[in-house]
């Protein structure tokens, strides 16, 4: 996918950045012009980089509010600016509720809820206060902050729920955020399905199950990390500008809903009245929210 250079002299940051879906949105970002600054535990494996151009990578733990402030006030100083935030880090182990101590799910609502409220705190300060030529004061101050949530914060997510809840809260923390910081930040959110990583396999198998599992898709496929990272270029671009306390949901489609599957009435007689066969050439039993919709 080429993108204009829309992002030339922009300064970006992503947490996460250094594999999956976030390394996926710093080579769109890249790719887009910006210069990026990557943060993680652990460095990538290998530098994070398009055509020859490199993520900086600094190491940090999203959990120690005092190092994440530490962080922004470096990419103050060494950018002289902020222009873009993607909230990216996140993530959960598989965990039923009752199989572990309050203290372990309070660690996951820290890094994939708190830990983005800190960094957004931070990143806001230095996008509002980014000083004009001869220190003429703020000019053009301003900037987009992205967070990226997950469809587990809009349904329920069993073994996952102090992740969903997390989720569902980032995405309520984006629409306050957007109206208290606007007009100088925007601040919007993906609402993101399944995407290919490195790391897909714990959780759906070989490559068999991947594919499976992609066609429960509607766009019968999982989503690839470059693909999020071109939603988020556009989230921190000035076709966005108008774009603010938004949701968009990058998700292929969405889940078929599992009654659909389950479902036994005979619909041979009514099969064809929302528009015929579904994409694995079932009776469609779309919409009518469940109604067997024969006679009316
Ligand atoms: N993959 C999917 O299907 C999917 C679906 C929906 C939403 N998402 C969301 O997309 C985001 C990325 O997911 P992913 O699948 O790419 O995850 P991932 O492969 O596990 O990558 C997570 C990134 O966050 C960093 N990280 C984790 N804990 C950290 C901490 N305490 N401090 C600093 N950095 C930390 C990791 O580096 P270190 O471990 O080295 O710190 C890594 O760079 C998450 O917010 C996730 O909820 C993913």
């Amino acid at each position: 996918m080429d993108n204009p250079p829309e992002l030339d002299g922009r300064v970006a940051v992503v947490t996460g950045g250094t594999r999956g879906v976030g390394a996926g949105i710093v080579r769109a970002f890249l790719r887009a012009g910006a210069e990026v600054v990557v943060c993680a535990r652990r460095p990538p494996n290998a530098p994070v980089e398009v055509a020859g151009r490199k993520a900086e990578f600094v190491p940090v733990n999203l959990r120690d509010g005092d190092a994440v402030r530490a962080f922004f006030a470096r990419v103050a100083t060494d950018y002289g600016r902020l222009d873009a935030l993607v909230n990216n880090a996140g993530g959960t182990p598989y965990r039923p509720l009752s199989a572990a101590d309050a203290n372990r799910h309070a660690r996951v609502l820290e890094l994939n809820l708190t830990a983005p409220l800190i960094a957004s705190l931070a990143a806001y300060e230095v996008m509002t206060t980014r000083q004009g030529p001869e220190g003429a004061g703020p000019e053009g101050a301003g900037g987009s902050i992205t967070m990226i949530g997950s469809v587990s914060g809009s349904r329920p997510s069993p073994g996952t729920a102090a992740y969903g809840a997390a989720k569902a809260g980032l995405e309520h923390l984006a629409r306050s955020m957007a109206v208290e910081w606007a007009p100088a930040v925007r601040v919007n959110t993906l609402v993101l399905g399944m995407v290919r990583t490195e790391l897909s396999h714990l959780h759906y198998g070989d490559e068999e199950g991947v594919a499976a599992v992609g066609r429960t898709v509607p766009l019968g496929r999982l989503a690839e990390p470059e693909e999020i990272g071109e939603a988020a270029v556009f989230l921190a671009s000035d076709r966005a500008a108008y774009i603010s306390g938004a949701s968009l949901l990058v998700h292929g489609g969405g889940e078929r809903p599992a009654f659909l599957d389950a479902a036994n009435a005979d619909r041979t007689d009514g099969a064809d009245r929302n528009g015929g066969a579904d994409r694995n050439g079932r009776a469609d039993r779309n919409g009518r929210n469940g109604e067997t919709d024969r006679e009316k």
